[in-house]
């Protein structure tokens, strides 16, 4: 049996990342400092998947505790996860996320050498692409200048990734790049929870239908695609917690082509705003309310990817259709307020 350590496993791609892991009988650590979750994740996880991970709550950014653990333990494989994810948050407070994003890595990956372990998944983002010359974007496209400076912990994350396995002989790392993750694991037991008003589209439609919001601003009506509004790729979170199985499995089994590689995570279809909406309005039965409002600053007017490459050699795709992101991130919505009321 392989053990992995999960950084950020409570979080809302770790957590079912580390439910796939566990059904395919991996061995799972978690280190989350629950900065944004909750411990009943952890409990969910458990009655997913009849097992409980251990569980370390840990700040990545202080090394000694995360040596601690690493000393503790022998981990044949890293998931990072873990770091602070809001643009806007990041434009304000960018010493913040320089401060947890970058320290936590350099952390990480300090205890990985003085421990020999080998292989470690890095979440990164399609946001590294900046503003892409040509859609679809592949991987073949370079960074553009960062948007924000979350934005820039991303690119400088891979990297310094790259750098790691550069000076490090028996390193090998992966960066998936996520398009657009939402919905929630089909149990309606885990899912995303923001904290506060959500900046990202699917949580504020679905909090808007629970009433906790009154209704949705669609930013944005004027743009060059078919019905005005901005075009994204929105990808299962289910789907993309398999793409870091389908990584694993690839390193541990020895199969990668250099020591240093990186995917895009996305179905390479794009959806409008007003797709979402009439996605979400249609297999849930439900009626949301929404008005259209100013183009919100800093968006894009399009992004999906070309998954060729991810599909091809690293051997995943994506299964799950905009109907099935929809039902699910509204199942998972119905039951946030009994699990946070415990
Ligand atoms: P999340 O906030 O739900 O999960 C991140 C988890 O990491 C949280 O549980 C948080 O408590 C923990 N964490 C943060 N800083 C930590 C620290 N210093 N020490 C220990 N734990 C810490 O976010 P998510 O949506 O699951 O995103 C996971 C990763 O994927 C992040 O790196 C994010 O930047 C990246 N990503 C997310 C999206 C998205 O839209 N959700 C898109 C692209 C990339
Ligand atoms: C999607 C669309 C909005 C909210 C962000 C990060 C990116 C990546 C994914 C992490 C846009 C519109 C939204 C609302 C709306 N994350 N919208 N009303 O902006 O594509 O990307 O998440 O790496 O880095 O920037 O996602 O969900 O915020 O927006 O009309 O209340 O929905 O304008 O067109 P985005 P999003």
């Amino acid at each position: 049996m392989k053990d992995i350590l999960v950084t950020g496993g409570l979080g809302y791609i770790g957590s079912h990342t580390v439910v796939q892991l566990i059904e395919k009988n991996y061995n799972v650590t978690i280190v989350d400092n629950l900065s944004n979750s909750k411990i009943f994740i952890l409990d969910n996880i458990e009655k997913i998947t009849g097992k409980r991970p251990h569980y370390f709550n840990i700040d990545l950014t202080d090394y000694n505790k995360i040596n601690s653990c690493f000393s503790k333990n022998k981990f044949d494989g890293v998931i990072h996860f873990a770091a602070l994810k809001s643009v806007s948050e990041s434009i304000n407070h960018p010493d913040k996320y320089y401060h947890n994003n970058l320290n936590s890595l350099l952390n990480l990956l300090r205890c990985m050498k003085e421990s020999d372990i080998k292989n470690i998944i890095f979440s990164s983002s399609c946001t590294v692409y900046g503003q892409p010359d040509k859609l679809p974007v592949s991987e073949k496209s370079p960074f553009k200048e960062a948007e924000s400076p979350y934005a820039r912990t991303k690119q400088m994350s891979e990297n310094i990734i790259e750098d790691f396995t550069n000076s490090i002989s028996y390193l090998s790392a992966i960066s998936l790049r996520y398009f657009n993750p939402v919905g929630a694991h089909h149990s309606g037991l885990i899912g995303e929870l923001p904290l506060g008003t959500p900046d990202n589209l699917v949580p504020y439609i679905t909090q808007t239908a629970a009433g906790i919001r009154q209704e949705l601003k669609i930013f944005g009506d004027d743009y060059n695609t078919h019905d005005g509004t901005a075009i994204r790729d929105y990808i299962h979170v289910e789907d993309l917690a398999e793409a870091h199985i389908t990584a694993l499995q690839r390193m541990i089994e020895n199969k990668m082509k250099s020591k240093y590689e990186y995917y895009n995570i996305g179905t390479g279809v794009g959806y409008s705003v007003l797709d979402v909406v009439k996605s979400f309005e249609n297999v849930n039965k439900l009626k949301l309310n929404y008005s259209f409002s100013e183009r919100r600053s800093g968006d894009i007017e399009k992004m999906f990817s070309d998954c060729t490459i991810s599909n091809k050699k690293l051997g995943w795709n994506s299964k799950n259709g905009l109907d099935e992101m929809m039902s699910s991130a509204w199942k998972w919505e119905k039951n946030i307020s009994k699990f946070l009321k415990g």
